[in-house]
């Protein structure tokens, strides 16, 4: 099969890339059932276990400078009509030289499909920073008017540039600058839960880091009393990007104006919303029922202490203080109209797996499935 029958797909080895992956590879649907998908990954190993595990399905390509290197994805993402990035949301060039390929595709072979491309991003991107400026609880952002939060998006970057939010915006910017030679729209996605199903990660960042932070303080923590997040379950995520790939390979028009794109490109696969204080009353729940709090040292009651934003950087967001206050502290909170209404999305993995998977991540976290033991963060090994 030529690369333009392909599909290229980075973050194979990631929990969400590698999700995406293993939910289109088994689609039965008929326009995705017979592609082959051309991945690129960092590392020989990878590569080598991709292709043994999944056979021709899969094309492996190996990528050692990854998103950094930028002449490289511009000369490979030129074979191709359709890009799925959704390997590390945070390097802006790499992501822009995506959209650069496409365009080298598209003026290569005009009479051909228009490119797209399908690019992840994060919730962070829209946080205030309720702690060090102004908060806005009440404000929530709606894809509906994919427009106005790219402008907001936009502007907040000009201000104060965050990665995922320069490369989220830079994609936009870029794609739109093509005159619509290239699509591109951004899957902006909240707090993801579950357990991942590709051939690596597995696990998710957000609520293991969370259960290891109550489980090693006996406490849980909070910034302010508005934090918030919206979820999804990492499998529904992976069916919107089934969706998405449908509709561009199925549509006459290849989901062009119908598919919000470049600088009304933003869509939120949210599901649910709850306070980041709610989180961490279902980490307490979950390790004082399990009998793993209290310990001899820790509060006897459940507790989430107001702590500070420097003591939360420097221990969950390698010391970065914006992804802190902007995660841990921060207005967040979108509602997802687009992907249901146009696409016919229906995450089915609701309140239920959201309450469950707090159980699961302590039993992961026990039987040492989290990088680190239960025993090394409680102190004990
Ligand atoms: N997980 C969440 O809760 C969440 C929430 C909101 C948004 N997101 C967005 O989703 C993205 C992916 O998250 P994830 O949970 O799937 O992360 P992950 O499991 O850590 O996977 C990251 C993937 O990106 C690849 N990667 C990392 N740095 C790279 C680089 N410089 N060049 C090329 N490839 C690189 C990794 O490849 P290697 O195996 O080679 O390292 C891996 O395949 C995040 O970056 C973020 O933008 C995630």
């Amino acid at each position: 099969m030529s690369p333009s029958n392909s599909i290229l797909l980075t973050g194979a080895t990631g929990y969400v890339g590698g999700t995406v992956l293993d939910h289109l590879l088994k689609s039965k649907v008929p326009s995705i059932k017979n592609l082959s998908f051309d991945l690129l990954v960092r590392t020989q190993a990878a590569a080598d276990k991709l292709r043994s595990v999944l056979g021709d399905c899969v094309n492996p390509i190996l990528w050692p400078g990854g998103l950094g290197d930028t002449d490289s994805i511009i000369k490979i993402a030129s074979n191709y009509d359709l890009v799925i990035n959704v390997g590390s949301g945070f390097v802006p060039s790499g992501s822009q030289a995506f959209v650069s390929g496409l365009a080298q595709r598209a003026a290569s072979n005009p009479s051909g499909p228009t490119p797209w491309l399908l690019n992840i991003a994060g919730c962070t991107n829209l946080g205030d920073k309720p702690l060090t400026q102004t908060s806005h609880p009440d404000r929530e952002f709606d894809d509906a008017d994919g427009n106005a939060v790219y402008e907001w998006l936009r502007c907040a970057d000009e201000r104060e540039p965050y990665p995922q939010r320069t490369a989220e915006v830079g994609v936009l910017t870029a794609a739109e600058a093509t005159d619509g030679a290239v699509h591109a729209v951004s899957l902006n996605t909240p707090l993801i839960f579950g357990a991942g199903t590709g051939l690596f990660n597995r696990q998710g960042i957000i609520i293991p880091t969370l259960m290891r932070y109550v489980v090693t303080h006996g406490y849980g923590f909070k910034l302010n009393e508005t934090a918030n997040f919206d979820w999804v379950h990492v499998e529904d995520l992976a069916d919107l990007y089934v969706l998405l790939v449908k509709t561009i390979l199925e549509r006459e028009d290849r989901g062009v104006g119908y598919i919000p794109s470049n600088k009304n490109g933003i869509i939120f696969p949210a599901v649910a919303r709850v306070l980041q204080t709610e989180i961490m009353q279902h980490c307490l729940d979950s390790a004082f029922d399990a009998g793993v709090l209290p310990r001899e040292n820790t509060p006897k009651n459940k507790e989430i202490r107001l702590v500070g934003l420097k003591e939360i950087a420097d221990e969950i967001t390698f010391g970065l203080m914006d992804m802190a206050e902007q995660g841990w502290a921060g207005n967040k909170a979108q509602k997802g109209t687009v992907a249901r209404k146009l696409l016919g999305w229906s995450p089915t993995r609701l309140e239920e797996a959201w309450r469950n998977d707090f159980v699961d991540e302590l039993e992961a976290l026990r039987d040492g499935k989290r990088g680190v033991t239960m025993e090394s963060c409680i102190g004990r090994k």
